[in-house]
């Protein structure tokens, strides 16, 4: 029988080469080391159940009080967070959704038509793409440069604001970035807010890993919840703070000049009613897991540090490590040519090991590859050393 579907889901739905091999080899038992591990719940941590599975039993959870933005209480943890952090966000700016995906719908659907613009870096987080095409909305990309002078990622502004036309409704940063590590600068954020200010652009800021920054860079980042220069949302969740994506919450903390952030806030409130989609129990558990869930947070970081000394420590001459500041994952960059998902997997199928090809990521050449730091030390230094021969 014949069906309409819509022009925005008509994604290809194979499998890509790489995706296909893995399945394979899978399926004729052969071992896969997943270097792109990156689901903390399956990377050997340990979650105290009395810390993270007690609290759902709160008979709070059996109340329905349906509310837009989410409970106060768990606003107010959230809130209390950024505060600890040094930013002062108050309860009444911030709604919680069930994941960042949801926050980027939201505010998709509050400040583009379709057709409408926004800007996200490359390389960057492969789910851009998707989320605009279900909400109608277009990306541009702007360049995230490797300077090799400062040994640091920064924003080519001038690829921004090349990017900005009449559409163009919200610039994205990502800080640290997936996958670079890298974090939005003082001084970028002050030119990308002139910038925005001049063409009534907002500005939306994951910064899901801002909990996971490497100690003695020289990163000193911002966050865009104390951002009141122009309209600017800051994204959060618990996937990463707490390690908890199966719990599906996450935040939008809006800030800006006062007439727009509480226009904002009042159309938000009706998005957010319309869905009311964060889960009670969940909301209850919050402030606990706020109090007492770092024990998770602090093996992650441990681990993804200790991964990447020893990725620094085995890489050898050609194969340079990119510098990280925070998040889970790391680059390499390997001299000579190479077309890096062909590359990817003939890793697979020699190595038996799993790896990220860079343009997953949008990275401008083909000489990158993307690992995360998550998986266990032994799976990890196994895995590499087996890229490294290669
Ligand atoms: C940059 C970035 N933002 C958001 C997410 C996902 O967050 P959530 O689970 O809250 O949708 C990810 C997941 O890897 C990510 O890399």
């Amino acid at each position: 029988m014949a069906c309409h579907f819509s022009r925005r889901t008509s994604w290809p739905t194979g499998e890509n080469r790489l995706s296909r091999a893995v399945e394979e080899r899978r399926a004729g038992g052969l071992e896969v080391l997943d270097l792109t591990e990156s689901n903390p719940t399956r990377a050997g941590f340990l979650y105290p159940p009395e810390i993270f599975s007690a609290p759902l039993s709160d008979p709070n959870g059996l109340i329905y009080s349906p509310l837009p933005q989410g409970l106060s209480t768990a606003r107010a943890a959230v809130s209390d967070d950024y505060r600890h952090r040094g930013c002062s966000v108050p309860p009444e700016n911030i709604f919680l959704t069930a994941s960042t995906s949801e926050a980027y719908t939201f505010l998709f659907r509050l400040l583009c038509d379709p057709g409408d613009k926004v800007l996200v870096p490359a390389p960057s987080y492969p789910l851009f793409s998707y989320l605009a095409d279900i909400n109608d909305v277009v990306t541009d990309h702007y360049a995230l440069r490797f300077e090799r002078d400062s040994g640091q990622w920064r924003i080519n502004l001038e690829s921004v604001e090349h990017a900005i036309d009449e559409r163009t409704r919200a610039v994205i940063l990502v800080s640290p970035n997936n996958p670079t590590g890298s974090c939005v600068k003082r001084g970028e954020l002050a030119s990308l807010n002139a910038l925005c200010a001049a063409h009534g652009i907002s500005i939306i800021s994951d910064e899901v890993f801002s909990e996971y920054l490497f100690p003695g860079c020289d990163n000193d980042p911002v966050s865009l919840a104390g951002n009141d220069a122009v309209l600017s949302f800051a994204l959060g969740g618990i996937s990463k703070t707490l390690a908890l994506p199966q719990m599906k919450l996450a935040w939008l903390a809006a800030n800006g000049p006062k007439d727009l952030l509480s226009g904002a806030l009042a159309r938000l409130e009706i998005l957010a009613d319309t869905y009311l989609s964060v889960n009670t129990p969940v909301q209850t558990a919050l402030p606990l897991w706020f109090q007492k869930g770092g024990v998770v947070r602090d093996q992650i970081r441990e681990r993804v540090q200790g991964n990447y000394q020893v990725l620094k420590r085995m890489a050898p001459f050609g194969v340079e490590v990119l510098p990280v500041e925070g998040g889970w994952s790391a680059v390499l960059r390997f001299s000579g040519a190479r077309i890096d998902e062909a590359w990817a997997v003939a890793l697979l199928e020699r190595a038996g090991v799993l790896v990220h090809p860079g343009f997953f990521f949008d990275f401008p050449t083909e000489d990158f590859l993307v690992l995360s730091l998550l998986p266990p030390p032994d799976v990890f230094s196994l895995g590499l050393g087996r890229i490294l021969e290669k």
